[in-house]
């Protein structure tokens, strides 16, 4: 069985591919007793908090299910109402949680208001996305694609848009693990930053995996297994970068013709929410201020027999209660 008791979950960066592995295998176990009804409460009379300073539906929803099945009760922090660094600072909060919790959720801003929160808390934080990292976002992603082809071991994931934000550097962290080929379509001032690429170029050593930075979408999505997409514009980031973001990532949204170039078999994922039509408030008043009709994938694709996108979103529930159970003891 996993054995990450005690463990932070903060990056991908911190754990080998037999570790990230077995996580997918022990996710993959719990969804089927999900599935079979089968209790896995053994964590009863434990709590864990869950601080959310950016939104959420997926995440939030996925911890508290997870945590319920497991037992435990949950405390929630909205973006407002707690004193998290308004008020208190992090190893203060980090001290005062980790005295009432087992474990502690957070999604917000920098990587390292997370690192802070773990380095206090003596108790395992799960990163619940920060600007440069999504990894439990990852293991569900992973899990999809291991449901799907079997495998992970030379998988060609391409991945378009905005490649230097939280999804596009966990992809190519995940990738680089697990011996993937990974391929980051966008101009290049979207491309991961030098730092990165050159530490997943090392992982990417050791697992047989590659990486490709192009700004060539026919190029870089034939042949590909996986074809992937992110909002092109992230929570936090301010408005006043729609204009600029939608001129440059335009050619770089997934449409029919891409999922053309692609595999066969391709299929399709994005982390949700998506802008695929104008049914959200931003997407109508994106559509109004720009005339669109859809923005990082079209709705055909997204709608599509080879999009895997709620699959894909089932799965950060098996996903995160197999962190939770690892690193707080089977
Ligand atoms: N994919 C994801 O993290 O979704 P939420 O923002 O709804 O949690
Ligand atoms: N890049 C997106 C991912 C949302 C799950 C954001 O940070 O808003």
């Amino acid at each position: 069985m996993t054995n990450l008791k005690g463990r932070n979950f903060l990056t991908l960066k911190d754990f080998t591919p037999q570790e990230i592995e077995s996580l997918l295998d022990l996710a993959a176990d719990l969804k089927q007793k999900k599935k079979q009804g089968v209790p896995v409460d053994v964590h009863r009379g434990k709590n864990v908090a869950l601080i959310f300073e950016k939104t959420s539906t997926r995440t939030r929803c996925s911890f508290e299910v997870a945590a319920h099945d497991l037992g435990m009760g949950t405390t929630y922090l909205d973006p407002k109402s707690s004193q998290i660094g308004k008020k208190e600072s992090i190893e203060d909060t980090a001290r005062v949680l980790g005295s009432m919790f087992e474990g502690i959720e957070y999604r917000g801003f920098g990587q390292e208001i997370v690192e802070e929160l773990a380095k206090y808390a003596g108790v395992p934080v799960w990163n619940g996305l920060t600007n440069e990292y999504h990894p439990t976002q990852m293991l569900a992603d992973l899990l999809t694609i291991r449901e799907n082809f079997g495998r992970l071991k030379g998988i060609k994931l391409a991945y378009l848009g905005d490649a230097r934000y939280n999804m596009g550097n966990s992809y190519m962290i995940a990738c680089a693990k697990m011996g993937m080929d990974f391929v980051a379509c966008a101009p290049e001032k979207y491309f991961p930053s030098r730092e990165l690429a050159e530490e997943c170029q090392a992982y990417a050593k050791e697992s047989g995996a590659s990486i490709t930075l192009t700004e060539n979408v026919e190029e870089g999505v034939k042949g590909a297994d996986v074809i992937c997409t992110d909002v092109w514009v992230s929570m936090g980031e301010p408005d006043a970068v729609w204009e600029e973001r939608i001129r440059d990532l335009t050619p770089y949204r997934v449409t029919a013709d891409v999922m053309k170039h692609a595999g066969r078999d391709a299929i399709f994922l994005h982390c949700l929410p998506s802008f695929h039509d104008l049914k959200t408030e931003i997407g109508k008043e994106m559509g109004e201020r720009f005339g669109l009709t859809e923005m990082e994938v079209t709705d055909e694709v997204f709608r599509c027999d080879r999009s895997r996108v709620f699959q894909e979103a089932e799965n950060r529930m098996h996903t995160i209660k197999a962190v939770m159970l690892a690193t707080l003891g089977e």
